[in-house]
């Protein structure tokens, strides 16, 4: 599949913001898949829906409209809710959400059909193993869990938010088990991608890396 690069990893590995720099330099469109199951967890939290009722939960998803504005920012039914999404009540919740297998298929016909239509950097869990297996390129970034959690830490101190270090470690622990021990379509690298471990790479180090790959300079 031709302009098509698609990126895995747990959380914190530094997937959403290296495949935002990649679409900028390519000129591609970044897709950030987990805002997309971030904003079923966020509407489901907003109508009260029991987090354990699957036939309510796929009815949502295929009700809520989902798009990115031209920017990459996830907008819900026309509302920008690229930070709604990111509160510590969507954390505790979307590993759950996104374990049904029909709220995943809802949203993997989405990427599929965006990825038909533009070119693209999708970045998420099983963007390389399930939605997109024949993209032109793959890569699975990853880190250690300390420096995850430390990645995630300066980022909510960053925006002035009070953050503990041992809380988010925990937080992305119980998402990484939730996200690779699931049944259906679990985070797992596909042989053929690409292994980066950015633990010791700086962002652009990491990017550089990435376009000589893509450029087959290496
Ligand atoms: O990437 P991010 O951490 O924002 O993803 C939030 C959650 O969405 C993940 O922990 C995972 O449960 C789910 N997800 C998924 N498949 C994807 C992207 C995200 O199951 N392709």
């Amino acid at each position: 599949m031709k302009n098509v690069i698609a990126i895995d990893g747990p959380g914190g590995a530094g997937k959403s913001t290296i495949a935002k720099l990649l679409a900028k330099k390519l000129n591609y469109l970044h897709l950030d898949t987990g805002a997309m199951y971030r904003a079923v967890t966020l509407a489901a939290i907003n109508e009260n829906i029991d987090f354990d009722d699957k036939e309510k939960l796929i009815k949502l998803a295929k009700k809520i409209s989902i798009t990115f504005n031209k920017n990459g920012e996830i907008i819900l039914n026309d509302k920008n809710v690229s930070q709604e999404i990111r509160s510590s009540e969507v954390n505790a919740h979307v590993s759950k959400i996104a374990a049904v297998k029909g709220v995943r298929k809802v949203l993997v016909e989405k990427q599929q059909n965006l990825a038909q239509k533009n070119r693209v950097v999708m970045d998420g869990r099983d963007i390389t193993t399930v939605v997109l297996p024949e993209a032109e390129h793959k890569f699975f970034l990853t880190a250690s869990l300390a420096e995850r959690a430390k990645r995630r830490y300066q980022e909510v101190k960053s925006k002035n938010n009070d953050a503990d270090l041992e809380e988010i470690k925990k937080s992305i622990a119980r998402r990484d088990k939730l996200d690779s021990e699931r049944e259906h379509s679990p985070l797992k690298k596909a042989e053929d991608a690409v292994l980066i471990d950015t633990t010791e790479l700086s962002i652009d180090e990491v990017l550089k890396k990435m376009i000589s790959l893509i450029e087959g300079e290496n």
